[in-house]
């Protein structure tokens, strides 16, 4: 049985609480949207530091835009958790923000039982897993682990805002972000609560599961360019049509990858331009997102991808660039940390699947800093990057259980 202090119970309703509060604070007036260092990303990270302050910890939004909250004393070895608090368009209310309520709501349980731990617990909430509004990979997770790029701080948004003004705008600090990463010497590990953003959990009837590796990670924006004409004068044969050679690539990205077993690629960004009715578009820009389970098995796929592209341009007069902005190693979890999160489950009076993650998550940038686990909580249908996702409110109850137990573990195992 777990040793939460509190019932799982009481845990879930809490958990679900902070989820919906968490979940109406927007920059869209109608869907949930909270990209890096918009003013709904302030408002969040100010709420989420309240709660971590009222769960007794020292609190505060660092340099890059992290919400950090430490329960133990400074300079001491250290166990990280947490997730992000940003979101893609039109969001769910769970993805990243479960990780981060689930992770407050274990540390703070700990720490009201006056449990002795051989470490200090940092819960972490990040601000750019989703990369949606610059062109950079989980930029304010790498400030911590100590992988940050500099060029990251010039990245625009759509808008044309540079990625450091915002900074500063937001209350953050540019020249501050490197002395943000954390010692290694003194980081024990990572441990992260995710929904699974999958049908695998569901179809098991299971609530939690333990990921053993995430997906690499590919992401690029292309540029097609032909020539705009009277869409009324110009013949078909004398065409050089930039959207038409675009939804040709289109296709042959969608079936190269699923030419290759348990790989992915998504086209989710398109425009034309001048989209006008009666132009022939001269210029279209898309984004691309591949991933695979191992690096070499993604760099193939985007070799294909990029000839194929290239191969249709050549043929129809076109001119094509691809600008790679993001890159994310296959991660491999812990095997010491994924074996603490099924004994915790155990105890917990769960018998917790291992699974692959196809999502990226912070952990990811984490494994620069130290060794990562992460749970997985089971979602409805599977469904994520969407409204419509959603989760058990017991579920909730049993992840902060297990977290709970897994931190336990971690400081038996190091003579707690
Ligand atoms: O795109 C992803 O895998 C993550 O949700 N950022
Ligand atoms: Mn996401
Ligand atoms: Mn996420």
């Amino acid at each position: 049985m777990s040793r939460s202090s509190r019932p799982l119970a009481e845990h879930a309703a809490r958990a679900a609480a902070m989820l919906a509060e968490l979940g109406r604070i927007s920059d869209a007036p109608d869907n949930l949207t909270r990209l890096y260092l918009s003013p709904a990303h302030r408002r969040a990270a100010d709420l989420v530091r309240g709660w971590m302050e009222e769960a007794g910890a020292r609190a505060w939004i660092d340099a890059a835009g992290n919400v950090v909250g430490r329960f133990g004393p400074d300079g001491a070895p250290t166990l990280y958790c947490g997730s992000h608090i940003d979101t893609v368009v039109d969001a769910g209310r769970y993805d990243g923000a479960l990780g981060v309520v689930a992770a407050l709501l274990a540390a703070g349980d700990i720490a009201r039982s006056g449990a002795e731990l051989p470490f200090a617990i940092e819960v972490l909430a990040f601000g750019d897993e989703e990369n949606v509004r610059f062109p950079t990979s989980l930029s304010s997770t790498h400030a911590i682990a100590g992988g940050y790029d500099p060029a990251w701080l010039t990245r625009r948004d759509a808008d044309g805002v540079v990625l450091a003004e915002a900074l500063q705008a937001f209350g953050g600090d540019p020249e501050a972000i490197a002395g943000l990463a954390r010692d290694p010497a003194r980081a024990i590990g990572y441990l992260e609560i995710h929904i699974e953003q999958g049908p695998v959990l569901e179809r098991a009837g299971l609530p939690v599961g333990v990921v053993t590796a995430i997906n690499a990670a590919y992401r690029a924006d292309c540029v097609v360019r032909g020539e705009a004409g009277h869409a009324g004068t110009v013949p078909m044969a004398l065409r050089r049509d930039a959207l038409a050679g675009a939804a040709e690539m289109v296709g042959a990205i969608e079936r190269l990858a699923a030419d290759i077993p348990d790989a992915v690629a998504t086209v989710g960004r398109i425009s034309a331009m001048p989209g006008a009715v009666n132009v022939v578009p001269g210029e279209v820009s898309f984004s691309i997102d591949a991933r695979a389970p191992a690096d070499a098995t993604l760099a193939a796929l985007v070799a294909e991808i990029d000839a194929a592209c290239a191969s249709v341009a050549s043929r129809r007069g076109l001119d094509f660039a691809s600008t790679p902005f993001m890159r994310a190693p296959a991660t491999a979890m812990d095997h010491g940390l994924q074996q603490a999160l099924v004994d915790a489950a155990k105890r917990v009076g769960i018998a917790a699947p291992r699974i692959p993650s196809g999502a990226g998550h912070d952990a990811v940038a984490m494994a620069g800093l130290c060794p990562v686990g992460m749970l997985f909580v089971r979602c409805a249908g599977g469904i994520s990057h969407n409204p419509a996702e959603s989760v058990e409110e017991s579920d909730l109850g049993i992840a902060v259980a297990v977290m709970i137990e897994a931190i336990l573990a971690v400081g038996r195992a190091r003579g707690g």
